[in-house]
């Protein structure tokens, strides 16, 4: 039976007495098969599961995107329920950040391109968050989907620097049967947006597949990339990337291994995702 806590101090209580080790997936609700897959994984390899489900507004530039964020916590629920999860932590926003609350973890360099560049500030807001979810649960493990790449690259360095003992775990990003990777966000597409919304992973696979043929060239692989998205009418390319797997250094060669990555606009709604080569 799931347990449900909204506060610091009984979420406190509640992980006295837990088995360990803790396995903590945290998200922002609206949950899909991706951070199924991530509970599925938290509790294989953890005697404890706890999920956080907390919109975080630090997070979101635009007041309007953080409005339209979709949620539905008796259905979340039901979904951690079906998964076997311990406990949630569903905290309000003044009980995350208290009034008096005077703190921001602010991200270096891993944090800036990309979707650091698209969104200011976003990083930040997520650094901080996670740093007070790991300093409130101490799980021993924390799961990420992969599909945000630099946000899990973000993490594992905020826990490094910050001696945050969890260890951050990345899961393989779960797709639709077409390819479009799950979101909480594709809940906005309208359906011809919908069915134009495969031309991220169309494109991610081009641009692999240049790359398996021997194709070493940062430039062409994003040229790749951008025409394949050119293909679709309704998406707007924001950027397509093909960097340095540890630093998202935009590379002019690709000599071990790179991560292509792209953000998409269709209408109002944004899409990333990203492939890792070699
Ligand atoms: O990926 C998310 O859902 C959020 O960015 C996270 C990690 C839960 C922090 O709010």
């Amino acid at each position: 039976m799931t347990r449900i806590v909204r506060t610091r101090a009984e979420l406190r209580t509640a992980l006295g007495p837990a088995a360990r080790p803790i396995g903590l997936v945290p998200t922002m609700g609206w949950l899909h098969d991706g951070h199924r897959a991530l509970m599925a994984r938290a509790r294989s390899e953890n005697a404890t599961t706890v999920v956080t489900i907390f919109v975080n507004p630090r997070q979101f530039g635009d007041p309007a995107d953080l409005a339209r964020y979709p949620r539905n916590e008796a259905r979340d629920l039901e979904i951690c329920e079906a998964e076997g999860v311990d406990l949630v932590f569903a905290p309000s926003v003044d009980e995350v950040y208290p009034p008096g609350f005077d703190t921001t973890v602010t991200v270096g360099a891993i944090g800036r391109p990309l979707e650091g560049a698209a969104r200011p500030g976003h990083f930040d807001g997520v650094a901080t968050v996670v740093s007070i979810l790991f300093g409130l649960v101490r799980a021993e493990h924390a799961y990420f989907g992969q599909k945000d790449a630099q946000q899990v690259a973000v993490i594992r360095r905020v826990a490094i620097d910050l001696a945050i003992p969890t260890e951050v775990i990345a899961c393989p990003t779960i797709r639709e049967p077409d390819g479009l990777a799950m979101s909480s966000r594709n809940v906005h597409l309208s359906p011809p947006e919908r069915a134009a919304a495969p031309v991220l992973w169309r494109a991610l696979v081009a641009a692999r597949e240049a790359w398996a043929r021997g194709e070493r060239s940062g430039d062409a692989l994003r040229v790749t990339m951008r025409v394949a998205l050119a293909g679709e009418p309704l998406a707007t390319a924001e950027y397509v990337s093909c960097a340095d797997a540890a630093t998202l250094a935009e590379l002019e060669h690709v000599e071990g291994s790179a991560l292509l990555s792209l953000a998409v606009r269709f209408g109002t709604t944004r899409l990333i995702d990203n492939e890792p080569l070699g």
